[in-house]
């Protein structure tokens, strides 16, 4: 089944109330997104409350903006502000029809979150993460109970309820959600998760569970090329990046974006291909190494190809 993706129905999405793990500018994204577009009223956790502070912030300014811009009408906003509630715990969760994990990218925190997942949420609610590139195959296989088998009915039950829902960044502005499905994703999980990013505002394309799947597989070697033509002193920072904005009509150069990713995660993103394939075409610059080893994470550290104030 794996080798060729399902084909996905056409059902209603039948979210009633969606959960959001993780408050950082992806968790914040899509909250706001659910709440504004979809209308479904959105559990928001994160551990850190500075973090939540800061993602209710941005999801005021936003709704502020989009009334000043006669986008929406003020009691929309205020209706979508009030569908989002900050929870304190996982259990809180547990009467969620979706939750939506946006926390960091890393496979071990990912693996006890969707453990946590599976003993105290619905048996039958939908598990999707926000992951970039780690194999969502891998979180399916964590949410399978002890003792129970893998090939069993309750097993692939289990497993087959996870699937990738991967946003992008900034969420409120950009159209696309790539969907994933794991080895286990059973059909109607795929149908429920398209019919929600399309009740979001967003174009959904699909893609096999690969290292980066579709959209990081292509783009981390571009970014990667970029910076090695930097490294080797093919061209400047700014003329790599103009090539792109002006060529080809990018909205940022490579070097940029990278910036705007955060150097951190491309780094994270081009490990897990590297280690994925075992195809050298992915193997990381030494530059890109360097500048996350300088703590030079990009945007958000105030340094990375370009500077921040
Ligand atoms: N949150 C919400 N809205 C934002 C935003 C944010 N963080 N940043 C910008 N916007 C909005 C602005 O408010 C503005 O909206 P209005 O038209 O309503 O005023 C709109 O986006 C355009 O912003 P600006 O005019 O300030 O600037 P811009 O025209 O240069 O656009 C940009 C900014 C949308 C970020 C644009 O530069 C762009 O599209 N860049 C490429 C982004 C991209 O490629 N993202 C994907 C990264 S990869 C990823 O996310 C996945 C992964 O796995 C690594």
């Amino acid at each position: 089944q794996h080798l060729s993706l399902p084909a996905i129905m056409s059902v209603a999405h039948g979210i009633k109330l969606l959960g959001v793990l993780g408050a950082g500018q992806m968790g914040t994204g899509i909250a706001f997104v659910s709440a504004l577009r979809a209308r479904v009223p959105v559990l928001l956790h994160d551990q850190s409350k500075d973090q939540v502070a800061r993602g209710l912030a941005l999801m005021d300014k936003l709704l502020s903006k989009d009334v000043a811009k006669g986008r929406i009408q003020l009691n929309e906003a205020q209706e979508a502000r009030d569908r989002v509630r900050v929870v304190n715990a996982i259990e809180d969760l547990r009467d969620v029809d979706m939750v939506v994990e946006a926390v960091s990218e890393n496979l071990d925190l990912k693996r006890t979150v969707f453990r946590n997942f599976s003993e105290k949420l619905r048996p039958d609610a939908i598990l999707a993460t926000n992951t970039s590139s780690i194999s969502i195959t891998k979180i399916a296989a964590s949410v399978i109970p002890d003792g129970v088998s893998p090939a069993s009915a309750e097993g692939q039950a289990a497993a087959g309820r996870v699937v990738g829902l991967h946003f992008f960044n900034p969420v409120p502005v950009m159209k696309l959600v790539e969907l994933i499905s794991a080895v286990q994703t059973a059909p109607e999980t795929l149908a429920h998760a398209r019919a929600f990013a399309e009740a979001c505002g967003k174009e959904v394309a699909t893609s096999q569970d690969v290292p980066g799947f579709v959209s990081n597989a292509l783009l981390m070697p571009f970014i990667n090329e970029a910076i090695m033509c930097l490294e080797k002193g093919i061209a400047t920072r700014d003329d790599i990046d103009k090539t792109f904005r002006l060529g080809m009509n990018h909205p940022m150069g490579p070097l940029q974006l990278a910036d705007f990713i955060g150097l951190d995660t491309c780094l994270a993103i081009q490990k897990t291909l590297y280690t994925g394939t075992s195809d050298s075409k992915y193997r990381p610059s030494v530059l890109l190494e360097r500048m996350v080893d300088a703590q030079w994470l990009g945007k958000k550290s105030g340094r990375g190809f370009y500077e921040y104030k």
